[in-house]
């Protein structure tokens, strides 16, 4: 990690870089029915970040030794476009998306009825063509809104922000250069009603207070990220009621 020679990450007003105070979302959009093709699909654009994803199924697992005969799997496949990042990502699958893609569908099993769908395969397809830092918990967020969107029945939402500290301060929803340069970076993922956690990672070091206080920024955020999920779901029926498009 380390700190950028040329710049202070936070100024002597406690600002950041990008204007915003410690506990301040970047923007975030959702947008439903993005793709025709999908059972169910979203795009979230969250500061830099511009992801989209797509849900197919329940449909029968294939190849069959994957099938759980009580379960519906969920199959998540994170990808990175190759002109998404400053250099270019060597296409195809390497050891990050892998397991970005690992814990995704861990997370978003917490929140289906999976149990509704025994020998089935629901794949969530999440392609980042712009990556910003934040692009795990940002996935998240709009695969559950893709999935809500497909009519999958779901228990919970599962909404994600991350938390970190930049130059001694813990900061809410790291930007690229707080992710590069600070001390530490928390993604995390709650279901939204009950509160379980779904996701956590961490990189870098934190005190014990510091990560009490990152953990309780996090879950205040996410009632203000679930907001926004559930505005992007309720225009979608707007539109629909108004005659206008889908
Ligand atoms: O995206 P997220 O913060 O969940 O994961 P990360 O591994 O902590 O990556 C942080 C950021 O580094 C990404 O969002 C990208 O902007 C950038 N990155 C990159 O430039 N090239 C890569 N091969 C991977 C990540």
């Amino acid at each position: 990690m380390g700190t950028p020679s040329d710049k202070k990450l936070i100024d002597e007003n406690g600002l950041r870089l990008d204007g915003r105070g410690p506990d301040e979302l970047r923007p975030i959009r959702i947008r439903t029915d993005v793709l025709e093709r999908a059972d169910g699909s979203a795009m979230i654009e969250w500061g830099g970040n511009k992801i989209i994803v797509a849900v197919y199924g329940p449909r029968e697992a294939y190849p069959k030794h994957t099938q759980d005969i009580e379960r519906a799997v969920i199959k998540a496949r994170y990808n990175m476009a190759a002109f998404s990042v400053d250099e270019r990502k060597r296409p195809g699958p390497d050891r990050r998306s892998v397991e970005i893609s690992k814990v995704i569908s861990e997370a978003l099993t917490a929140a289906v009825m999976v149990e509704q769908f025994p020998r089935t395969q629901i794949d969530v397809f999440i392609e980042v063509v712009q990556a910003d830092a934040g692009t795990r918990i940002a996935s998240l967020t709009a695969a559950s809104v893709a999935l809500a969107n497909a009519g999958i029945p779901m228990k919970d939402f599962v909404v994600g922000c991350t938390a970190g500290k930049v130059e001694g301060k813990v900061v809410l929803d790291l930007s690229k250069e707080e992710d590069n340069f600070g001390q530490a970076d928390l993604p995390m993922a709650v279901l939204q009603k009950s509160g379980e956690v779904v996701l956590i990672q961490m990189d870098g070091e934190l005190s014990k207070e510091e990560f009490d206080s990152a953990v309780a920024m996090i879950m205040d955020a996410t009632k203000r990220i679930h907001e926004i999920q559930r505005n992007a779901l309720v225009e979608k029926y707007q539109n629909i009621e108004a005659g206008g498009e889908e």
